[in-house]
């Protein structure tokens, strides 16, 4: 696996998205089982890093993923845990409320970052940042980050976080370039925030393009995995695939190590994907 580098963190280029596992929108837990053994087979693979958030099944997803940690032995001080602050809980009384009930739902006393998951109109980013960065100072959240913030949320947050702002959390595939076209990436690049790639490989058309698929096929990978890789041989970008399938959390954990050439990048960068 390799890693990102960035104040004085290690963190694995893939990590573990967790959306769906306990329910959608709503907590559904008529699928615990599976989803509790999912996530084990994700631990016992090697997966560190492991995002949720409050939103994800109302809570149920928090609560399956500190389970799943618990059941496994896998010593808290070695995962890399992410959870979410939801859009209309960035007064400061509730982020510190959201913070509690995550920490309570995931049975751990931090997590190692603590995003905003959405900005909201008419949002008060200086008293949001107030009370995630008292946060950092009660040693409940040891990062804070924010998520699908264009430029001008992202460098307003990065001047209102007392610590250095670890990361932007966006859309990011071969077949979604905003963050490119919008100076997102740029930015984080130049400025040493991590951009961290959400939802890398569900779109259908990541199989129906050309580049893609000629790729995968000359290193014998899958075409998820070099869609994984074209993210992560970029500079201060890592990936958080889901999957409840062990094959693929395998797959994309593997990919962590690919690292695609300059011929390569350049066929991806300029391909067309077609739904
Ligand atoms: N911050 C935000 O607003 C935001 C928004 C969306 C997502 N996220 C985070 O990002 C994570 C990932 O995004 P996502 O869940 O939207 O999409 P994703 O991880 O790109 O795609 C998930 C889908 O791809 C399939 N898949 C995964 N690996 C595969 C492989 N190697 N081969 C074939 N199919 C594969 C999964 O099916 P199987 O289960 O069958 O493998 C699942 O249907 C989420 O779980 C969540 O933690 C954050």
């Amino acid at each position: 696996m390799r890693y990102e580098t960035i104040h004085k963190l290690q963190i694995p280029k893939i990590g573990f998205g967790t959306w769906s596992f306990g329910g959608t929108t709503v907590e559904d837990r008529s699928s615990d089982a599976e989803s509790l053994s999912a996530l084990r087979s994700a631990l016992d693979l090697g997966y560190i890093h492991f995002d949720t958030a409050e939103s994800y099944s109302a809570g149920h997803s928090e609560e399956l993923l500190g389970q799943a940690v618990r059941q496994s032995g896998v010593p808290r001080e070695k995962l890399f845990i992410t959870t979410k602050v939801s859009p209309e809980h960035l007064q400061f009384d509730d982020v510190l409320r959201s913070c509690e009930g995550s920490l309570r739902r995931l049975g751990m006393d931090y997590v190692d970052l603590y995003l905003i998951h959405w900005p909201r109109v008419g949002m008060k980013l200086p008293e949001t940042f107030r009370a995630l960065n008292q946060l950092v100072r009660e040693g409940k959240v040891r990062h804070i980050g924010v998520s699908n913030f264009n430029l001008k949320q992202l460098k307003q947050s990065v001047a209102l976080c007392d610590t250095p702002l670890l990361t932007n959390q966006v859309s990011y595939s071969i077949p979604d370039r905003t963050i490119v076209k919008n100076g997102v990436l740029e930015y984080c690049q130049q400025n040493n925030v991590l951009v961290t790639a959400y939802s890398p490989v569900k779109r259908r058309n990541v199989k129906s393009n050309a580049a893609l698929s000629a790729i995968a096929a000359a290193r014998g990978a899958s075409p998820q995995q070099i869609a994984l890789a074209w993210l992560i041989t970029q500079p201060r970008v890592i990936a958080i695939p889901m999957s409840h399938n062990p094959q693929h959390q395998a797959e994309n954990l593997a990919a962590g190590d690919m690292l695609l050439t300059e011929v390569e990048m350049e066929q991806l960068d300029q391909s067309i994907s077609r739904v």
